[in-house]
């Protein structure tokens, strides 16, 4: 499971194959606020090349699957709506801390950990039966490219960072998602 602490509920999987159109529309817009948070890493750490270089990679593996979920949301003729948001993201992120010693770490650390969680969550959905063949086979395609992701920003950490100041926060973390992963409400999106 990466570095995650404890399993999504059992109840998730049964909400979101009851409502995988809204599955679709919520996971395009992931993938394509997962590009712009790259950018947006190039946009504030334009001096570390290791960064800038692996963003790029990040930037377009991202776009793609954006491109690729939003053709099956075309194929499929469902509507594509505007993001409702990402209450898990959200949470997450304000454990980001401000003080710029420990900016990069937090913001590389919470990318790894969502990049794990929504591994673990196209994981689940490759395994459903009650989701069309089609979609299960194109969620076990993506789920190598996630967990690399994750593995991408850890690594980062670590050339910034101690190892062991990456060890332990990234443990604080998971510990803190873990504690939102309980409380969420099992809605029909990647997160929720
Ligand atoms: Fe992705
Ligand atoms: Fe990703």
């Amino acid at each position: 499971m990466l570095c995650l602490q404890i399993p999504s509920h059992p109840e998730w999987i049964i909400s979101a194959s009851n409502n995988i159109h809204s599955i679709l529309v919520d996971h395009a817009h992931c993938e394509k606020k997962a590009a712009a948070n790259a950018l947006h890493l190039i946009q504030n750490y334009p001096q570390y090349p290791e960064l800038v270089q692996e963003m790029i990679a990040i930037v377009k593996e991202e776009w793609e699957h954006f491109e690729q979920v939003y053709a099956i949301i075309l194929e499929q003729n469902i509507q594509f709506t505007k993001d409702t948001g990402d209450s898990y993201a959200q949470q997450l992120s304000k454990n980001i801390r401000k003080s710029e010693e420990f900016k990069l770490l937090d913001l590389l650390l919470v990318d790894s950990i969502i990049e794990a969680r929504s591994c673990e969550r196209f994981s689940i959905l490759s395994k459903s039966m009650s989701i069309p063949s089609y979609l299960r086979d194109f969620y076990s395609t993506l789920l190598a490219s996630e967990a690399g992701h994750y593995v991408t920003f850890v690594d980062l950490a670590k050339k910034f960072y101690p190892d062991e100041t990456v060890k332990s926060r990234l443990q604080q973390l998971a510990a803190i998602e873990a504690k939102i992963v309980q409380q969420l409400h099992n809605l029909p999106t990647i997160h929720g």
